[in-house]
């Protein structure tokens, strides 16, 4: 058997074909041209967002959140400490704090007492992270909570575009909601991001913020506008996803169901494979229980017993990459300072190194699947 990669990006001849059609046409390889255009268009016939940017990471949407919420020195930003970093640096660079909160060690997410328990008067901005792609089930209550309580709420929805929580994409609940187009996504350009502005009072500065800081985008395209040059009148950054990444993406949004499709075929054969087996060995992270819509990102079990490096050697040995996903940031250089006399993580400290991500990418045949589960089971049978 040949190796069994952890990811492969998604790449066919067709996404190649149009990146040729667009350095062909000598157009601007800056943009916004036809590729950005027609994306911002399908994702709203899609998924309903209204006001998009097109980035050039997810961490450069949620970087954009931070300099939009503008926050001060003593106010904090609530996650859980099982998360990506930048999700934390993005508002630290800003000048404020981060606040952990802990995970349920079945999904890897907050539940929302865990998340309430964390919430005090400076609270302004809740992150919440939809794990591997999948939101938790209770993530309108937590708009309707963070509403009450004039609390912003992120998506941090990195891997999630296509999932839903009840009849609503990942995406639609937060203020805002970044994702990312990097290659180990289902849809990927190489790197590539995505802001969705839901609240309104910020999209007029988001449109600011997101190009250098300047109002070039309205002076260009709206004859109204009261000025003629642009100048610097927010804090903002390079923040856009060139029109040539966004030329090799924009075939894959159409092909978004057909992705999903594909990767839960593999995702259900996981399941069949492990169904019933060896429960006492480990646990699989999302059992897809719940009716929601997923988009099979990622397949992840839970070992029971601290032998994680052991197990990625025999799995590596058999030809097979699997992944340890990311480190909590409360165990990191930078994330430890964040840590508090009263933080509580006790779920995140027994399980941090116990988490498998199996591989899970578009170009895994079914028969990889069943080599995979079949090596897996030898490990523990032995
Ligand atoms: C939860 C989460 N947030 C943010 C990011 C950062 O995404 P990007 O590489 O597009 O900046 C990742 C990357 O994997 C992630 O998993």
């Amino acid at each position: 058997m040949k190796k069994i990669l952890f990811n492969t990006p998604l790449q066919k001849k067709k996404y190649f074909d149009n990146v040729k059609k667009l350095l062909n046409s000598k157009k601007s390889l800056h943009g916004p041209g036809r590729n950005i255009f027609q994306i911002k268009k399908d994702l709203k016939k899609q998924y309903g967002f209204n006001h998009v940017h097109l980035t050039n990471s997810c961490t450069a949407a949620m970087e954009m959140c931070a300099l939009m919420i503008n926050l001060k020195k003593n106010d904090e930003v609530l996650m859980p400490s099982y998360n990506y970093n930048t999700t934390a640096s993005s508002f630290v660079r800003t000048g404020c704090k981060v606040r952990y909160c802990d995970i349920d060690k079945k999904n890897l997410m907050p539940t929302f007492d865990h998340i309430k328990r964390n919430v005090n008067k400076k609270t302004k901005v809740i992150v919440i992270i939809h794990m591997q792609g999948l939101p938790v089930d209770y993530l309108g209550d937590l708009q309707n909570y963070c509403k009450s309580k004039k609390i912003i709420l992120i998506e941090d929805a990195a891997p999630a575009l296509g999932s839903y929580v009840k009849n609503k994409p990942a995406g639609s609940y937060g203020d805002f909601a970044c994702f990312s187009f990097h290659e180990t996504k289902n849809y990927q350009s190489g790197m590539g991001g995505l802001l969705v502005v839901n609240n309104k009072k910020f999209k007029r500065k988001s449109d600011l913020v997101f190009d250098k800081g300047t109002d070039r985008t309205l002076v260009v395209s709206d004859p109204n506008y009261h000025k003629k040059y642009y100048s610097w009148v927010e804090i903002g950054s390079c923040f856009r996803l060139p029109e040539l990444n966004a030329s090799f993406l924009q075939p894959q949004i159409k092909d978004i169901d057909g992705v999903i499709k594909y990767r839960s075929n593999l995702y259900k054969r996981y399941l069949k494979n492990f169904n019933g087996w060896l429960t006492d060995e480990f646990t699989i992270c999302n059992k897809m229980t719940h009716k929601y819509k997923y988009n099979y990102h990622a397949f992840t079990i839970i070992l029971k017993r601290r032998e994680r490096e052991k197990f990625l050697k025999y799995l590596k040995k058999n030809n097979i990459i699997a992944f340890i996903s990311f480190e909590a940031l409360h165990l990191s250089k930078i994330g430890k300072n964040f840590l508090t006399k009263k933080t509580k993580l006790e779920n995140t400290d027994e399980i941090i190194k116990k988490i498998v991500r199996l591989p899970m990418h578009n170009q895994l045949t079914i028969k990889e699947v069943d080599f995979i589960c079949k090596k897996v089971k030898e490990y523990f049978n032995s």
